[in-house]
């Protein structure tokens, strides 16, 4: 049966909004009760396929027939808003399939390797440091979304591209309204044009980074502009998620304290922590991809033109893949989650994304021992289901 034929029962809408921040949505658990692939209900009243099976979602994802392409009209728009601008959505990397998207990739890989990202770790130290010091100056309380959770990635970010310090603060308000969705497209065209602009006036050789490979690197196949593109995707795909990833992070350590208390107590659990916590708040819910041929799997055919969702927070809370996975545990071996994605676009950035996380709540805890929650837990609010899963306030005071 494909996603349209299969005769309606009971069906989990997409997107839904979390109860708690940081646990899946009621629907998609009760979807994933219905079989590892069923029916998933979009705003505009569209059936496509919701993943909820471990071993059928990892299938799926490495699975050339599935593609990324937005501009392919079958693609699902999972908004209104995405719906009206999907076709304008012609984003490098990840909206291309192969082959165009492994010379893409290709390009990247040099400088996402273990070593250059490790190499990092004593600037994120010292970046962390820096945000922290500035927090600490002004407050308490403070609100760690705008106070530590956006400023430190987005450091991170300007370091990692070779924006040259002067040129800082220009750079930052950028991305920050990028994040806020306060005029996303009207920052997106303004760091186009600036790093256009770093490119031609050879300035970004001020510092050694990211953008700095790409643009000395032969044009070949990628032309310059479209590198730029590339950072700028690099820069969207990177930022809302590890500051979503910081205060959620932060969020769900504050709510249950007996875990932190493990970590206070033995510090060399906070690698550790850091995976079982992107495990566990899973904060991009819900990748998406259109199939471009029939495909038999899971007991169901998922035609050409049907619409596919990974249900990324309850894949992570598999019974067949870990025990007791509803519960969060430091001691488990958990890098076999799918918080990253998996298959081709898998993500790129996530050695940097883990670096960050670890030292970042690491100094945040010793730093303030005394870090508490300054609102009632109920009042604190988190972000829609939609979007990045985050916290949109975090009120603390230590
Ligand atoms: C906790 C933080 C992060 C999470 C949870 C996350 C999650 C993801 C996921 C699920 C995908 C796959 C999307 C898909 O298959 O459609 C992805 C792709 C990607 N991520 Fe991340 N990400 C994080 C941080 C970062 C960072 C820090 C960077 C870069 C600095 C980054 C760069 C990318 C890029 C470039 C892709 C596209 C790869 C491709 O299409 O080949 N991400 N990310």
């Amino acid at each position: 049966m494909t996603a349209t034929e299969e005769p309606v029962t009971e069906i989990a809408a997409f997107p839904e909004d979390r109860t708690c921040p940081y646990q899946p949505p009621s629907g998609f658990r009760a979807a994933a009760g219905r079989g590892p692939i069923s029916q998933l209900e979009l705003y505009d009243g569209r059936v496509v396929w919701g993943v909820t099976g471990h071993t059928e979602a990892r299938r799926l994802l490495a699975d050339p027939r599935l593609s990324t392409d937005r501009r392919n009209p079958a693609f699902p728009a999972t908004t209104e808003v995405v719906g009206r601008i999907r076709n304008r959505l012609t984003p490098p990397l990840v909206g291309v399939d192969d082959p165009v998207h492994k010379v893409q990739r290709g390009r990247l890989i040099p400088s996402f390797t273990h070593r250059r990202i490790n190499a990092l770790r004593p600037r994120i130290h010292e970046i962390a440091g820096r945000v922290l010091d500035t927090m600490v100056e002004k407050g308490p309380p403070a609100d760690l979304v705008t106070d530590f959770a956006q400023p430190l990635p987005s450091m991170v970010m300007c370091h990692l591209l070779g924006v040259p310090y002067e040129d800082h603060d220009h750079f930052e308000q950028r991305t920050t309204r990028m994040l806020s969705g306060e005029n996303p497209a009207i920052a997106m065209g303004e760091l186009r044009e600036y790093l256009l602009a770093l490119a031609g006036e050879n300035r970004h050789k001020l510092n050694e980074g990211l953008f700095g490979d790409l643009v000395e690197a032969p044009e070949g196949e990628v032309s310059r502009a479209d590198l730029v593109d590339l950072t700028i995707v690099i820069l969207g795909a990177g930022f809302e998620t590890t500051a979503s990833m910081l205060s959620l992070g932060i969020f769900t350590l504050l709510d249950n304290p007996e875990r932190l208390a493990e970590l206070r107590a033995d510090p060399s659990l906070w690698g550790a922590a850091g995976e079982e916590l992107l495990r566990y708040t899973s904060i991009t819910d819900g990748i998406t991809r259109v199939a471009t041929e029939d495909i038999e799997i899971g007991g169901v055919t998922i035609r050409k033109d049907d619409g596919i969702i990974f249900l990324t927070s309850v894949l992570n809370r598999n019974e067949d893949v870990r025990e007791d996975p509803d519960v969060l545990d430091w001691h488990r071996p958990t890098r076999n989650h799918i918080a990253f994605g998996f298959g081709a676009h898998q993500c790129l950035g996530q050695n940097l994304a883990r670096i960050i996380q670890e030292i970042a709540l690491q100094q945040l805890f010793e730093r303030l021992p005394d870090l508490r929650l300054a609102t009632a837990v109920a009042e604190i609010p988190f972000r829609p289901g939609h979007a990045v899963q985050g916290m949109i306030k975090l009120p603390v005071t230590w």
